[in-house]
């Protein structure tokens, strides 16, 4: 008998007991391989007795004080770990207490930006289909997650909310196709009109893993800069080393307006995520109102600050993000070599420890064998990120597999095991072997 609301109030779940490295348990003793640190989350690796340490310090001397009257130290300093690692521009980070809230954030700033240099015109959000940027209102709007999308849509702000494509099929008939398309969106609806573009640099859930061609990327940031839309980059999964690299968008050239971040930023040790500002936005609101019109009761909250700086500290003494580098590779290869022999996967994509395995789906049930495979991964110890939506419909299955960035290679060939182990047996009872 329970009295907790379950995300599937159908299903029973096993108890957690406790977890290290890569690893975690439950009440029976069972072990689980965390090859998805949760929804790509914990990238220090669980058990992590500095950040514990470095909370409880933060709780001793102070838990809680309003944002609204006062800084703290955790805070200013994990402003400035995040600004160095974003040399030589120069970033100003405000923090909230989860991706969703971090996206909401952006949004709102990026009107607020506008509204300061006296252009209201400015009130549409673009971004791709196929994309997740969050589960309020909001930023379940701004995603293009069909799935996720579908009961709540009515609820929608639809003419704040605009969509362009994914460019998968324009990326056929050359390069610049895909991004005239995005111009022609933007002529549309009217460049004045809009705010903000967010963009995930490589695929989430909504489609895990995929990296747009060479090029698109800039292609998009030089629309943006020529129409005087902010570009927002959603770095909430693929940030902090996840990638191989501090942050995603680098890799890309690019220099994002806003930057949101969460999951990774305090491994998952307490809620927190954070918008990341240029200095032009940071700017243009202090010399103007000299105030943002938003705030959450939790935004800034020393303890979460805490944590994500002494996740920091880890992974710069563990080399982490050269660790999501090699190991990454070692997955891919590892992965590939798998699909070679499974019928079941049809690509594996993806960029460091963000790595996306592609699956044959069974017709008109999307979702159902990434669904299938990720049951299965469980029930046999694994633990993998089920996904389903295609470019541009619901149907598709995929799956995320990003381990812990701390993850050693005899632990990366162990989860390559286990999951050949699962596709092997999901692929023979559907007959795909
Ligand atoms: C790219 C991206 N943005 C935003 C979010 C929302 O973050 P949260 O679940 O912390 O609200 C997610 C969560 O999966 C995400 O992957």
């Amino acid at each position: 008998m329970t009295h907790v609301f379950y995300r599937s109030p159908s299903r029973s779940y096993p108890m957690v007991s406790h977890a290290s490295g890569v690893y975690l348990w439950d009440t029976e003793g069972k072990r689980y391989l965390d090859g998805s640190s949760g929804a790509l989350v914990v990238n220090v690796g669980h058990g992590r007795t500095e950040v514990v340490q470095a909370m409880a310090q933060q709780a001793q001397r102070v838990a809680f004080a309003h944002t609204m009257r006062f800084t703290s130290q955790a805070q200013e300093r994990l402003g400035a770990l995040l600004a160095e690692r974003l040399e030589p521009e120069r970033y100003y980070t405000y923090l909230v207490s989860g991706g969703s809230e971090a996206t909401e954030t952006a949004i709102k700033l990026a009107r607020q930006y506008h509204l300061e240099r006296g252009d209201e015109r400015r009130t549409k959000i673009m971004s791709r289909w196929a994309s997740y940027h969050g589960n309020t209102l909001g930023a379940l709007a701004a995603s293009g997650h069909l799935a996720r999308r579908r009961p709540y849509s009515p609820l929608f702000a639809h003419q704040t909310f605009v969509h362009f494509d994914v460019p998968v099929a324009q990326a056929h008939a050359g390069p610049c196709s895909c991004l005239d398309s995005v111009q022609a969106r933007i002529q549309q609806e009217d460049p004045r009109s809009i705010a903000a573009l967010i963009i995930e640099v490589v695929g989430g859930s909504a489609l895990s893993g995929f990296v747009p061609h060479a090029g698109y990327l800039k292609g998009l940031e030089d629309i943006c800069r020529q129409h005087g839309i902010l570009l927002i980059v959603d770095e909430v999964m693929t940030g902090m080393g996840r990638t191989g690299s501090w942050w995603a968008h680098t890799t890309e050239g690019l220099r994002p307006d806003l930057m949101t971040l969460a999951k990774g930023l305090s491994s998952g040790y307490s809620p927190l995520g954070a918008v990341v500002a240029h200095e032009t936005v940071w700017r243009t609101v202090a010399e103007g109102t000299g105030s943002f019109a938003h705030g959450f009761t939790y935004g800034g909250n020393p303890v979460s600050a805490a944590a994500a700086n002494a996740v920091i500290e880890i992974m710069e003494q563990e080399h982490l993000v050269a660790n999501a580098k090699a190991q990454g590779e070692r997955l891919h290869q590892g992965l590939l070599a798998l699909a070679a022999q499974s019928p079941l996967i049809s690509q594996v994509r993806g960029r460091g420890l963000m790595q996306g395995v592609v699956l044959q789906s069974l017709p008109g049930e999307p979702g159902t064998v990434a669904t299938r495979l990720g049951q299965d991964a469980f029930s046999h110890g694994l633990i993998v990120y089920p996904g389903s939506g295609s470019p541009d419909r619901l149907d598709g299955d995929h799956l995320l597999i990003g381990p812990p960035l701390s993850i050693r290679p005899h632990e990366v060939d162990e989860l390559l095991e286990g999951f050949a182990a699962s596709v092997q047996r999901v692929a023979q009872t559907l007959g795909m072997s």
